[in-house]
């Protein structure tokens, strides 16, 4: 089953469109090993407020992908939860393809990708190394931060019609054309999520991070046409963060 799917069978079985983002601050190394507490713990609170774990250099650096990470992707795929890498790869295709095999090999379900670098050399390693195993692809196409207007938002020459193009349109079309499982659109942008929703319907569908800490609102950002919404820190730095997670579900 394509990753997209079971995307959205863990969500309808969990009554939750929210991805949790594994994130903390920056600990003391040789103290590393709470960080892996920590994200059992939360897990363990939050499992049934969620569809899936999303988690980025804030635990594969200090954790390591085999040892602490591996563990928590084990983790969610017992709960029944699916498993996303966010390490934005953005390289030649060869490193790529590696970044890739390891992370899939670690058990992630899919990973997110950067479209800047193109297809050919590119990120087309990656499609055909996730088409072999059943995994999924999921490309940014607007980020969430305020100097994304300086990349994400600026306008490009169209390669074949020889017209100005937005480049997150070109990226949402790229993303339809690579067979791209999903999209990743700041929730602090609800204008960009409600263009990208346009080209894309419910061909690929948009996650989108940055609510709560940076500024974007949860039923904006659904209403504009995001299908799942990455929260971190809003969950993760909570008191009590089961109660924050639900906080966040769709009848909340
Ligand atoms: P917070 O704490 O702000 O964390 O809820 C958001 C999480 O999502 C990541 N992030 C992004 N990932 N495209 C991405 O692929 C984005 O535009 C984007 N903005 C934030 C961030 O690294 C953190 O893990």
């Amino acid at each position: 089953m394509s990753f997209k799917k079971q995307m959205e069978e863990t969500a309808k079985k969990q009554k939750s469109d929210v991805v949790l983002a594994l994130d903390f601050p920056y600990q003391n190394p040789e103290n590393r090993t709470t960080l892996l507490t920590k994200s059992q713990a939360i897990l363990e609170a939050v499992y049934p407020y969620i569809c899936a774990v999303k988690i980025n250099h804030h635990l594969v650096l200090p954790l390591g992908t085999f040892n602490g990470v591996q563990t928590l992707v084990n983790a969610a795929h017992d709960k029944g939860l699916l498993a996303i890498i966010d390490c934005k790869a953005n390289d030649i295709g060869n490193t790529n393809q590696v970044i890739a095999e390891y992370y899939y090999a670690a058990g992630f379900d899919a990973l997110i990708a950067n479209p800047f670098v193109g297809w050919e050399e590119g990120l087309k390693p990656i499609f055909d190394v996730a088409a072999k195993l059943s995994r999924g692809v999921i490309l940014l196409a607007y980020m969430s931060h305020k100097g994304a207007a300086e990349g994400y938002g600026q306008t490009v020459v169209d390669a074949k019609t020889g017209k100005p193009l937005l480049q997150y349109f070109s990226f949402a079309k790229k993303a339809l054309a690579w067979g791209a499982d999903g999209v990743v659109v700041g929730a602090t942008v609800p204008d960009k999520i409600r263009e990208i929703h346009e080209i894309l319907r419910e061909a690929v569908p948009i996650y989108s991070p940055g609510i709560g800490a940076q500024g974007g609102k949860r039923n904006a950002a659904r209403e504009a046409g995001a299908r799942y919404l990455i929260v971190g820190r809003e969950i993760t730095t909570a008191d009590k963060p089961a109660e924050a997670a639900r906080k966040m579900l769709p009848q909340s």
